[in-house]
């Protein structure tokens, strides 16, 4: 027994050492931490248990059947995060450069499959070459597999991807299906084509930092949620995310212990500027409603202009969704519309509440936005809303304008509360707009049409510049002072937590994509 212990041993040994040491020094050299490295920082001390080391792939061409690394450049199995059950994959780059083959793409779909029956998170650390060269086709119907089951479990679990590493062609849409990416600044990038192909066709000179790196994905494309500065700070990430999640879609996430204190926040009062028109940064107004630190800003550097994030209120996980006056006066614009909607649906999809904060002046104007489509684009946010049925409260503090005011979790599409600052302005668009169209021909004819056209926007102003109009309607709960939001928001969420809604039965709705 002894002897068989020991090949046991040996074969283990074996698939711990990776591509070996030289490949580990310089995984280690390009500040990367090879994949067990990573799971032993991810999991909790001692909680991974490994499923499929011994697995080795069947590929005989090219002189593959002499190079055989157990485990076949992926790590994967199953652990604890805070205690909770989690699967995970680590992509081995020390082993044919993380590539994906047959077998490879087998253990992954063996874990996703676990994950999907016994209802836990999937997290996928991804450092990869991407299709294993000498195995051609089947290594192509291994990520068929993976994107597959990527999507089946789609709303079921929550599936997140880091990329700590190359990303590239079809690797890319396994995690471009998942609910969240985290990309590593200078180690990680994703495209579809890397720098020499774009060279040949377009005739562009990129780098890839330039065309996929992490921070090219969190302003320009909105394709990763964060840029991580390290693969230490990218594990961080993913433990804070988990823990506003539940494990699947018939659960909540779990609750912080909370103990009722002096819940009325006075500074809120003074916040708004005298001038409507000046900027303010909404984070500010977040950071006094929710628990003190409990913001986690998603997609913080693409569309700044509508802020969205994770964040808890009284203990319990909310999905926060706000316009931001601080840039482009919190306009609604494609990148903001699509940035929110995936937000919101995420929310909804794992009964996280939604709370809304809204100050927005309006669509965005212009030939750039009509003609990339921000009908279609918009009406994803829109949609996205419309279809929610976690709980869903919104406080508008000042503008509300337009369709706008619609789309911005109105409660005619299904909000449950509505609160209204004494500084909201509820009406189909700016006064000064407003005046200059109703009462064109008044302006024109009077003897001094500047005089007039003031006289007129004060008179629009003070009719619909106000929350009352809608007060009165019901289409606004309450109006109330700034320094109760809070308060008021523990109550509405506390009140709204057993919520049922019975949907028409439909296969899928069909959002405009
Ligand atoms: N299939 C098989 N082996 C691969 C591979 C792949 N797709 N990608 C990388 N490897 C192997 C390399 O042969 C090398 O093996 P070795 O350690 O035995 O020498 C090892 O992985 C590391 O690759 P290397 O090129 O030395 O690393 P790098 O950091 O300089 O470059 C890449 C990384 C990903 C940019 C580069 O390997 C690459 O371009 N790979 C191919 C990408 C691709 O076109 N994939 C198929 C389409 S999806």
């Amino acid at each position: 027994m002894d002897k068989k212990i020991e090949t046991l041993q040996q074969k283990r040994e074996q698939a711990l050492a990776g591509g070996g040491e030289a490949r580990i020094a310089s995984q280690h050299k390009k500040g990367k931490l090879t994949a067990r490295e990573r799971l032993h920082f991810l999991m909790d001390e001692g909680s991974f248990q490994e499923i499929g080391m011994l697995v080795a792939h069947r590929s005989t061409d090219f002189g593959m059947q002499k190079q055989h690394y157990p485990g076949d450049g992926v790590v994967t199995g199953y652990g604890t995060i805070n205690g909770r059950l989690v699967y995970a994959f680590s992509q081995d780059f020390t082993v044919f450069g993380g590539s994906l083959s047959e077998t490879h793409a087998e253990k992954i779909c063996k874990i996703m499959d676990l994950a999907l029956q016994n209802g836990a998170p999937v997290i996928g650390l991804n450092d990869s070459g991407g299709a294993r060269i000498q195995e051609g086709v089947v290594s192509l119907g291994g990520y068929a597999d993976i994107f597959y089951r990527n999507t089946k479990s789609s709303g079921v679990i929550p599936q997140l991807s880091a990329i700590m590493g190359p990303c590239a062609g079809g690797a890319v849409y396994s995690p471009a299906i998942t609910d969240f990416i985290l990309m590593v600044e200078n180690t990680s990038y994703m495209f579809v084509t890397g720098p020499n192909v774009v060279k040949t066709v377009t005739h562009e000179e990129v780098t890839s930092e330039e065309l996929g790196g992490a921070n090219t994905h969190a302003t320009k494309s909105g394709v990763t949620h964060f840029a991580c500065a390290n693969e230490i700070d990218a594990i961080q990430h993913i433990k804070k995310l988990l823990s506003y999640m539940p494990q699947n879609c018939e659960e909540t996430a779990p609750a912080l212990p909370y103990e009722s204190r002096d819940e009325k926040r006075p500074s809120l009062n003074s916040i708004m500027p005298q001038n409507a028109s000046q900027p303010y940064d909404i984070r500010e107004v977040i950071e006094e409603v929710i628990d003190g630190g409990s913001f986690l800003e998603v997609h913080k550097d693409f569309a700044p202009n509508l802020v969205v994030g994770f964040a808890r209120l009284a203990g319990r996980s909310i999905g926060i969704v706000a316009n931001q006056p601080a840039y482009l006066a919190g306009v609604l614009d494609i990148n903001s519309s699509t940035k929110g909607a995936r937000f919101v649906r995420f929310c909804d999809s794992f009964n996280i509440p939604l709370l809304v904060f809204e100050d927005v002046p309006g669509f965005l104007p212009g030939t750039d936005q009509e003609w990339n489509a921000i009908i279609t684009n918009g009406a994803k946010l829109l949609y996205a809303f419309c279809e929610a049925t976690v709980p869903r409260v919104t406080v508008i503090t000042r503008k509300a304008y337009g369709g706008a005011y619609d789309v911005m979790n109105s409660k005619h599409i299904g909000a449950d509360m509505n609160y209204a600052w004494p500084s909201a302005e509820i009406a189909v668009m700016g006064a000064k707009g407003a005046a200059e169209i109703i009462f064109k021909r008044e302006i024109t004819a009077a003897e001094d049409p500047e005089a007039k056209w003031k006289e007129m926007e004060q008179l629009y102003s003070d009719k619909f510049a106000n929350p009352y109009r809608a007060a009165e309607r019901g289409f606004i709960d309450e109006v109330i002072e700034p320094a109760d939001t809070r308060l008021k928001l523990i109550h509405a969420f506390k009140m709204l937590e057993n919520k049922v809604v019975n949907m028409p039965r439909k296969k899928h709705g069909n959002i405009p994509l």
